[in-house]
């Protein structure tokens, strides 16, 4: 019989969140994500990583209206399809780069280190599931990353904390969920186990 245990329940039960509802979390509820952040591993045991959470909504919708100018002259460097369709949803005029989350938390990481993704993959990952855990919705944000050499993000970063030599990894929305997205099936054939 499959394992089931808590953990595990929480991470299938866990789903990027597209939908918020304007109630902001608690700070304990906030404290407890930026604590399970800080316990991920790290490469060498590095923790270069730094973890900038913003609930101001000013600045939310500042960052917004960044974001979009800045799709508004980016260039994507590869084929993947969700940088060429970003600049189409920017045009319009609802459009949010964080589906209006009320907090979100930027994950930045020192220049020139191999494992600043990775690093900031996996403390995500723990934010995720210790806000699924606690009965908060999460999703993955790559769009500052995409827009990491844009100046105007980086100067308006800079002025909220995050070093300009540091790389934008990836940030995380977080809220109340307000309409669950579905599970999306798995795909098959991608787990081998040689014995
Ligand atoms: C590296 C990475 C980047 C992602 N970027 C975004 C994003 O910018 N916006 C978004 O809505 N979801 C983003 N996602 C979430 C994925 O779309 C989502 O995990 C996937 O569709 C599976 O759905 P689930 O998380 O509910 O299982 C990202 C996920 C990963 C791992």
């Amino acid at each position: 019989m499959a394992i089931d245990n808590e953990i595990i329940r929480i991470i299938k039960s866990r789903r990027s969140t597209r939908s918020y509802t304007d109630k902001q979390i608690t700070e304990e509820q906030l404290e407890a994500l930026l604590g399970a952040a800080i316990w991920a591993p790290s490469g060498g045991n590095n923790q270069s990583w730094l973890f900038t959470a913003i609930q101001n909504a000013d600045v939310l919708s500042k960052l917004n209206s960044l974001v979009r100018t800045g799709f508004g002259r980016y260039v994507p460097d590869d084929d993947y399809p969700g940088k060429h369709s970003i600049i189409e949803q920017v045009k319009h005029e609802d459009y949010n780069f964080c589906y209006h989350a009320p907090t979100l938390i930027i994950a930045s990481n020192k220049p020139h280190y191999e494992n600043a993704m990775a690093d900031c993959a996996l403390a995500l990952e723990n934010i995720f599931l210790a806000a699924e855990s606690l009965g908060l919705g999460t999703c993955y944000i790559n769009q500052l990353h995409w827009l990491r050499y844009d100046s105007d993000i980086r100067d308006y970063l800079a002025g909220l904390g995050i070093p300009l030599e540091h790389t934008i990894c990836s940030a995380a929305a977080v809220g109340y969920t307000d309409k669950e997205s579905p599970a999306p099936a798995r795909k098959d054939g991608t787990v081998s186990i040689v014995r």
